[in-house]
């Protein structure tokens, strides 16, 4: 079976919406084609200041959610990445064949740290992609599904690995990112220009996987849409209420349009109300499965550790081969 792989950080209490619906919906779905690799990657957390008792929490909780929303840690190999240290060395050698201005360049780097101004802008924000980079390569992966904010950095992934491969010989297998298209951007509820994230200023936009359902029925009704009364789909003027459909029919696996006529001649009250219940069938049982595992963390340990010993033996063998193709003297 082909490789895949792909991660999200443990950044906050609960995954949101987006996390969900443009990433977590199609691993579970393509995990029995694929011998699929998903991290939980904590390094990438730290990249931003994190308080070390809540990261560690964080990093369970976000493993919970992987398995409560139908990832099977028998299948598919879960394992939080700073467990497997050919992570962090894969991502030096990698630093050293990526240039300055090529990082620089990216978006999500150029974003962030505008946000957080140059003193409070680590390195490792800086170097953020090549870890991620070195995430996929390890693996030989070929596919990546992530969410459309990802992208750039599997263009970049697929450029280090081309270059490594013709400067030293091939080590990697080019990794390509698998974006669905529909799903790619599911944006904010109360400003449905601006992607929904886990570190959006206001809480009130960005509906949370382990959210009280009663809490993200409120948000749903809440949302902003506009004044015309019509629902249907239009992304360029109705913003709003384009991002709802989309939110929508992902979860249901129905078409937008028969959707739009589903509620056609009715107000955006009655759609907001079946969505909230969408979102709450939904989310609920994810909700109470997450809840139950994180009741034993000692056998969510012990998951994530089995898991990442079969990790390891995928990436040490990466590893080896790259130290040796460097020249590095080996240790013998
Ligand atoms: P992260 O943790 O920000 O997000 C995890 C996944 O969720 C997707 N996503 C969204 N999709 C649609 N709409 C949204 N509003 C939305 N918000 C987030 C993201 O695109 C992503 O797929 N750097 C990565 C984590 C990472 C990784 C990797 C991914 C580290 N190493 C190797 C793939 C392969 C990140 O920060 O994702």
């Amino acid at each position: 079976r082909p490789r895949l792989y792909s991660g999200m950080q443990p950044s906050a209490d609960s995954l949101q919406a987006g996390n969900y619906i443009g990433a977590l919906l199609q691993w579970r779905e393509m995990q029995s084609s694929f011998d699929a690799f998903f991290s939980v990657v904590d390094l990438h957390a730290i990249t931003v200041p994190q308080a070390p008792a809540e990261l560690r929490e964080k990093t369970r909780r976000t493993a919970a959610q992987y398995i409560a929303a139908g990832i099977e840690p028998s299948k598919s190999t879960l394992y939080v990445q700073s467990h497997v240290r050919a992570h962090a060395e894969l991502a030096w050698i990698l630093s050293t064949i990526t240039g300055f201005g090529e990082a620089g360049r990216m978006t999500q780097f150029k974003d962030k740290s505008a946000r957080y101004g140059q003193d409070s802008t680590s390195v490792g924000l800086f170097t953020y992609p090549v870890l991620m980079a070195a995430d996929i390569l390890l693996y030989q992966s070929e596919l990546v599904p992530v969410g459309d904010d990802q992208k750039q950095h599997v263009e970049l992934t697929r450029d280090l690995a081309e270059r490594f491969n013709k400067r030293f010989g091939e080590a990697f297998t080019i990794p390509k990112a698998v974006i669905q298209k529909d799903t790619a951007r599911i944006y904010d509820l109360q400003n449905p220009t601006a992607k929904m994230s886990k570190s959006a200023e206001s809480d009130a936009g960005v509906l949370w996987l382990l959210d009280d359902p009663a809490k993200s029925a409120k948000k749903i009704m809440r949302a902003v849409t506009d004044t015309e009364g019509s629902v249907h789909y239009d992304r360029e003027n109705k913003p709003g209420v384009s991002n709802l459909l989309t939110i929508y029919a992902a979860l249901t696996g129905q078409q937008i349009g028969a959707i739009e006529d589903e509620y056609a001649g009715r107000g955006y009250g009655d759609f907001k109300k079946g969505l909230a219940e969408v979102v709450v069938n939904e989310f609920g049982p994810v909700r109470e499965r997450a809840n139950e595992l994180l009741d034993d963390p000692a056998e969510l340990d012990r998951v994530l550790a089995g898991n990442a010993a079969k990790a390891d033996e995928v990436a040490d063998v990466t590893l080896a081969d790259v130290y040796d193709k460097i020249g590095l003297l080996r240790r013998v």
